[in-house]
């Protein structure tokens, strides 16, 4: 997607030789304008796959994920942090480690939002090593969901996350791909 391509390198800032920071449009600063094209872009390529909840991971994923939502007009679920402290027999939860902080956090889905019956399209800023996804999945599995596929907004191809997924069959869609952080630089796939 050239609209992001630009963004990226016209706003974003590298960190060492693996780190993108993106916060004038993504993480900190949110555009709606860029969001909205975004969510176009994603229904636009899982039109026909049947897609019945789109379902992201908190914080981050939120803005391109309703925006997908909104494009194809269904619900969009938020895949907490942070366990409800309100106790419910009906919450799943799965930890996950953080390759980029380090740290491991709980993912949480409650299976009242979800069904057996949902196709869910798995929407998230960034591919890196693939955990959180992989998070993801584990839960919508424990629903019984089907994963009809995942949109990432940016991929960073040097890391395992996306042969991780592939291996496991399932297909990932990234709007844009980063070969290379090194020297300061982005430089992307073709
Ligand atoms: P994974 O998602 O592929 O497993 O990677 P990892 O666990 O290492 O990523 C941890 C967090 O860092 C995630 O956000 C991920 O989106 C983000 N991240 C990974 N690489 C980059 C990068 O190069 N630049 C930026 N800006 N973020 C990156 P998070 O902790 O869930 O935070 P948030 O969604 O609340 O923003």
């Amino acid at each position: 997607m050239n609209e992001l391509k630009e963004r990226i390198l016209n706003e974003g800032h590298v960190i060492g030789t693996d780190i993108l920071k993106v916060d004038h449009f993504l993480n900190h600063q949110v555009d709606p304008v860029l969001m909205a094209h975004i969510g176009d872009e994603f229904a636009k390529h899982f039109k026909g796959k049947g897609i019945t909840k789109v379902v992201t991971i908190e914080s981050s994923g939120i803005a391109p994920a309703l925006m997908t939502a909104t494009a194809l007009g269904v619900p969009m679920i938020i895949l907490k942090k942070q366990p409800s402290k309100v106790l419910n027999e009906r919450l799943y939860q799965t930890q996950v480690n953080s390759f980029t902080t380090g740290k491991n956090y709980d993912l949480c889905l409650s299976a009242d939002v979800i069904t057996s019956d949902d196709h869910v399209l798995i929407i998230d800023d960034f591919l890196a090593d693939g955990e959180a996804v992989t998070g993801a999945i584990r839960l919508l599995r424990m629903v019984h969901s089907t994963v009809a596929g995942i949109g990432i907004l940016i991929e960073k191809a040097f890391m395992p996350g996306h042969q991780k997924l592939k291996a496991q069959g399932y297909n990932v869609y990234s709007l844009v791909k980063i070969k290379s952080l090194e020297d300061g630089t982005v430089k992307f796939e073709d």
